[in-house]
């Protein structure tokens, strides 16, 4: 007797298990992406405590960005910098202006000014500044400038987010960082380019750099012949 049912129905509660899976998922992605609060996104710019102001610290008075985020070389986290780096100078400076009277109660106090913060990836991404602030070996030392990833931060009043720090995003340059490099003397200049000199040196130390999830290194491991999957090893990288 001929099969009613052609083979393949065997298989069909497992697609209409893995349909329903991926609709699911698909689901939980869109409750993730439109409505959670991490999708703080490019010109994010919350009320601060305090109107502190980039544009009058790092920008007219030329303060270097690590005299506050003192931890950007050495951790994961840039750090802002606790009341004392403040009271350094407005306890002298400005000391009596009423807008800096929230500074003056959290001295007081011993609490710390409630800073709210702008850049913040979701948990289950990894970044670390250290390891932009610095990389290659002897000669072929490079880096990230702040002002790559956060744009021209001396010419703000308030700080904005100005890239998307989103997957695409940090994927691009780690598939072609040789534009982006800089001199590591160079981290925290404003304004900074590179001369043709420059250029060629960054287009050499680019080539010996292994950003997780480097798309540009696996089509060239291709183009030689040589099987290699799709940047499946860069992934546990910035997915730890
Ligand atoms: C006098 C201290 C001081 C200096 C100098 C300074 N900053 Fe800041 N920075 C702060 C404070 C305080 C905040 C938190 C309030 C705010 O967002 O404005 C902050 C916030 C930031 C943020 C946003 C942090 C977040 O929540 O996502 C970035 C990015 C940043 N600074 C970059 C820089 C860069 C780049 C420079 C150098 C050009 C610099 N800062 C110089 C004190 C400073
Ligand atoms: C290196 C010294 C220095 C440090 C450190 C510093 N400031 Fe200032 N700040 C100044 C100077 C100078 C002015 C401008 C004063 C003027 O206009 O006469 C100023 C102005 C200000 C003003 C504007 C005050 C007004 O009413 O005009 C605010 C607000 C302010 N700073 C907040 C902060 C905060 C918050 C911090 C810590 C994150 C900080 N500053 C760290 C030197 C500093
Ligand atoms: C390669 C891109 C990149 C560079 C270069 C970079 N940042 Fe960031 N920055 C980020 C990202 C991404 C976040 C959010 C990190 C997170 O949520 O874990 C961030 C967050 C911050 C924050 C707030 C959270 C924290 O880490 O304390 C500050 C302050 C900051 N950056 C300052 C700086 C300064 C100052 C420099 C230069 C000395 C700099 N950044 C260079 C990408 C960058
Ligand atoms: C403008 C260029 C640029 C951007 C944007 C950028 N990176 Fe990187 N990243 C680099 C370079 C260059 C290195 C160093 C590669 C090396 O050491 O060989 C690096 C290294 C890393 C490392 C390796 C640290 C280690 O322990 O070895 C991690 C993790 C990382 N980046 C995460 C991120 C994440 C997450 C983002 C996006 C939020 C991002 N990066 C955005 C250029 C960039
Ligand atoms: C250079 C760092 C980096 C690498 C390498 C990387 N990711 Fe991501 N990934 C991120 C960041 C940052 C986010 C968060 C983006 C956002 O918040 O918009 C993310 C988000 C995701 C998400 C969540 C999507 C969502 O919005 O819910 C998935 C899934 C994911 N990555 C899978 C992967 C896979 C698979 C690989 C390897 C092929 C990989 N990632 C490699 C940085 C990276």
């Amino acid at each position: 007797m001929a099969q009613i049912f052609p083979r393949w129905s065997n298989e069909t509660p497992r697609y209409t298990l893995i349909a329903t899976l991926v609709l699911a998922s698909a689901g939980i992605f869109g409750v993730y992406y439109w409505a959670s609060p991490y999708n703080t996104d490019v010109g994010y710019m919350p009320k601060q405590p305090i109107a502190y102001s980039h544009l009058q610290h790092a920008g007219e008075l030329q303060m270097d960005c690590r005299y506050c985020h003192a931890y950007v070389e050495r951790g994961p986290h840039a750090g802002v910098p606790p009341t004392q780096t403040c009271m350094n100078c407005h306890s002298q400076i400005k000391k009596d202006a009423p807008t800096l009277e929230v500074m003056r109660q959290s001295w007081t106090n011993g609490t710390p000014i409630a800073w709210k913060r702008i850049h913040k990836l979701p948990d289950f991404a990894y970044f670390d500044h250290s390891a932009h602030m610095g990389f290659g070996t002897g000669e072929n030392r490079a880096a990230i400038g702040c002002e790559t990833c956060h744009g021209r931060i001396d010419t703000m009043a308030v700080v904005k987010q100005v890239q998307p720090l989103s997957m695409s995003w940090c994927l691009e340059c780690h598939s072609d960082p040789a534009p982006n490099l800089r001199p590591v003397e160079a981290i925290t200049r404003m304004g900074w380019t590179g001369d043709l000199a420059w250029r060629d040196k960054a287009a050499k130390i680019a080539v010996g750099l292994h950003p997780p999830g480097d798309l540009g290194r696996v089509r060239v491991a291709a183009a030689d012949g040589t099987h290699q999957t799709f940047a499946t090893t860069g992934c546990t990288g910035c997915h730890r």
